[in-house]
C-alpha cells in the first residue's frame, strides 16, 4: 500500500478539534491519515506515490452503517407495504429457509458494491452463512463488523452458538482487523433469557460485543410486558446483558427509564429511520436519546426494508425527523446528523480512532463531486452534505488506507458480475417458493 495524497480539496473533517471545513491536502500512509494540511500550508507532493486531484472534491469521513443485513439484497421489493411480522412470517422467513451460502456471498457482495459506491466505509452485519459475507468483505476491501445471527428457539439455537464461536476463531481480526466478528442474539423474543444467558457467557468467553434488536415495535414492547412484566430493554438490563459492550438496533418504542438504562450502561444505539418508517413501526426518539449522551448512530437495515443502502438518505431522514416531530428545527442539526453517520457511528460499534478525518486515525474517507448542479453554491458544506447531497454523488473511496472506488468505479470487484449473480440468486429463490406453494 502505497502513500496517497489528496490535493487542494474541500475537507470536512468531523473533528471537534478543527474547523467544521476548510481547503487543504491529505496524505495517506499505510491503513492510516499521515497528514493534514490547511492551505496555505501545503504537503509536498513528491511524499506520494498517488497523487489524487481534489480540486473537485469534497473529501470527508467515510459513512458508518451501524446495523444491516446485507444479504437480503436479494429480497429488494420482494415484499413490501406490510407489517414487520407480517412481513416477516409469512414473506421473508419463508424465503429465507431456502437461502445458500452461494445466496448469501452474491447478495452481500451487491450490499457492497451498493455499499462502497454510495460511501459507506464501514458496516455491521447480522445474518447467517457469515463466512462467505466475510469473505465479500475481505475481497471488496470493506471494513465489517459481522454476526452470525442467533435465534434461541428452535433447531438452530445450539448450532448458531457453536457458529458464532468457529466464526471468531475464523475471521475475527483478519485483514489486518478490517474484519471484526461480533454476538448476534436476534432481539428477546426469539432468544428466551435463558438462552441469552449463553450468549453472555461466550461474550465473556470471547470478549467481543453484540448487537440485538431491541423494541423496534410496539407490539415487541406490549408482549413483552405482558409476558415478562417489563419491557425488552428492562429485561435484558435485567439479565446483565448491558454489562457487557451492546449496540442495540431500532429502540423506537422506549420508555423515559429504558433511555436511562441504555444511557447508563453505555449501549450503543443503531437508529434505522427508513426501515422504521416503512415498516410502519414508528420513530425512535433519537434528539432524546442524543441529550442524555447516548452514542446514536445511523443504518440502513436490510434492503428488504428500505429498499436501498443509502445512508445520506438515512441520516437526512434522522435530521429532519426528529425535526418534524417535536416541531422544531433546531434539533439534530446538520453537525449532529453528519456525526451520528460518521463517528458516533463508529463509537455506537465501539470501533476507535475512526469516523474523523485526523491524523493517526484509520483513513477511510470519502470524496463527493462538486460539480453537479445540487452541490452549488457551497455556503455551508456540512449542510450540504446532509441536506442535498446523495450517494450518486460519491466519487473517490478509500477503506483502511485503499483505494477501492475511483471515478465512481470500483476498483477491487466487478460490478457487472455482481449484479448478474444477484440477479440469477434472487430469481433461483422466487422461484423455489413458489414451487413449495404449488403456485
Ligand atoms: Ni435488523
Amino acid at each position: 500500500m502505497g502513500n496517497i495524497l489528496i490535493r487542494d480539496t474541500l475537507l470536512v473533517t468531523v473533528d471537534e478539534l478543527r474547523p467544521g471545513y476548510f481547503f487543504g491536502d491529505i496524505l495517506v500512509q499505510g491503513d492510516k491519515i499521515a497528514r493534514i494540511s490547511e492551505h496555505p500550508e501545503k504537503i509536498d507532493f513528491k511524499t506520494a506515490g498517488l497523487v489524487i486531484d481534489g480540486k473537485n472534491l469534497l473529501v470527508m469521513p467515510g459513512l458508518v452503517n451501524t446495523h444491516g443485513h446485507a444479504a437480503m439484497t436479494l429480497f429488494r421489493s420482494y415484499a413490501d407495504d406490510l407489517p414487520l411480522f407480517e412481513w416477516l412470517e409469512e414473506k421473508i422467513w419463508p424465503i429465507e429457509k431456502h437461502l445458500t451460502a452461494d445466496d448469501i456471498y452474491w447478495g452481500s457482495m451487491l450490499a457492497i458494491c451498493e455499499m462502497l459506491k454510495g460511501g459507506t466505509t464501514t458496516f455491521k452485519d447480522m445474518y447467517f452463512f457469515m463466512d462467505q459475507v466475510a469473505e465479500a468483505a475481505a475481497v471488496s476491501g470493506i471494513r465489517a463488523f459481522l454476526s452470525r445471527g442467533m435465534i434461541g428457539i428452535g433447531d438452530s439455537a445450539a448450532t448458531s452458538l457453536k457458529e458464532t464461536e468457529q466464526f471468531i476463531q475464523n475471521w475475527h481480526g483478519a485483514e489486518g482487523g478490517r474484519i471484526n466478528v461480533t454476538l448476534g442474539p436476534h432481539a428477546p423474543y426469539t432468544c428466551p433469557p435463558p438462552y441469552l444467558e449463553k450468549v453472555m457467557n461466550l461474550a465473556t468467553k470471547s470478549g467481543r460485543s453484540l448487537q440485538i434488536h431491541l423494541s423496534e415495535t410496539k407490539r415487541e414492547v406490549e408482549e413483552s410486558i405482558a409476558q415478562h412484566g417489563v419491557s425488552p430493554i428492562e429485561l435484558v438490563y435485567r439479565l446483565g446483558l448491558f454489562d457487557h459492550k451492546v449496540t442495540a438496533a431500532h429502540c423506537v418504542h422506549v420508555s423515559e427509564r429504558d433511555i436511562e438504562m441504555i444511557a447508563e450502561k453505555q449501549v450503543g444505539v443503531a437508529h434505522n429511520p427508513g426501515s422504521n418508517l416503512k415498516l410502519g413501526s414508528g420513530v425512535a426518539p433519537v434528539a432524546q436519546m442524543l441529550a442524555k449522551g447516548i452514542k446514536v448512530g445511523i443504518g440502513t437495515d436490510g434492503a428488504s426494508s428500505n429498499n436501498n443502502l443509502d445512508m445520506f438518505e438515512e441520516l437526512r431522514l434522522a435530521s429532519l425527523l426528529a425535526k418534524g416531530l417535536a416541531t422544531d428545527p433546531t434539533l439534530v442539526d446538520a453537525k449532529t446528523a453528519l456525526r451520528m453517520a460518521t463517528v458516533t457511528g463508529a463509537e455506537a460499534l465501539f470501533l476507535e480512532d475512526c469516523g474523523s478525518l485526523k491524523e493517526g486515525w484509520k483513513a477511510d474517507l470519502v470524496g463527493l463531486r462538486l460539480d453537479v448542479p445540487h452541490m452549488t453554491p457551497m455556503h455551508d458544506p456540512t449542510a450540504q452534505v446532509v441536506y442535498a447531497a446523495s450517494a450518486a454523488d460519491v466519487d473517490l473511496v478509500l477503506v483502511d488506507g485503499r483505494l477501492v472506488l475511483e471515478k465512481g468505479e470500483l476498483k477491487t470487484i466487478d460490478e457487472a458480475k455482481v449484479r448478474a449473480e444477484a440477479a440469477r440468486c434472487a430469481a433461483r429463490l422466487v422461484g423455489v417458493v413458489a414451487e413449495k406453494e404449488g403456485k
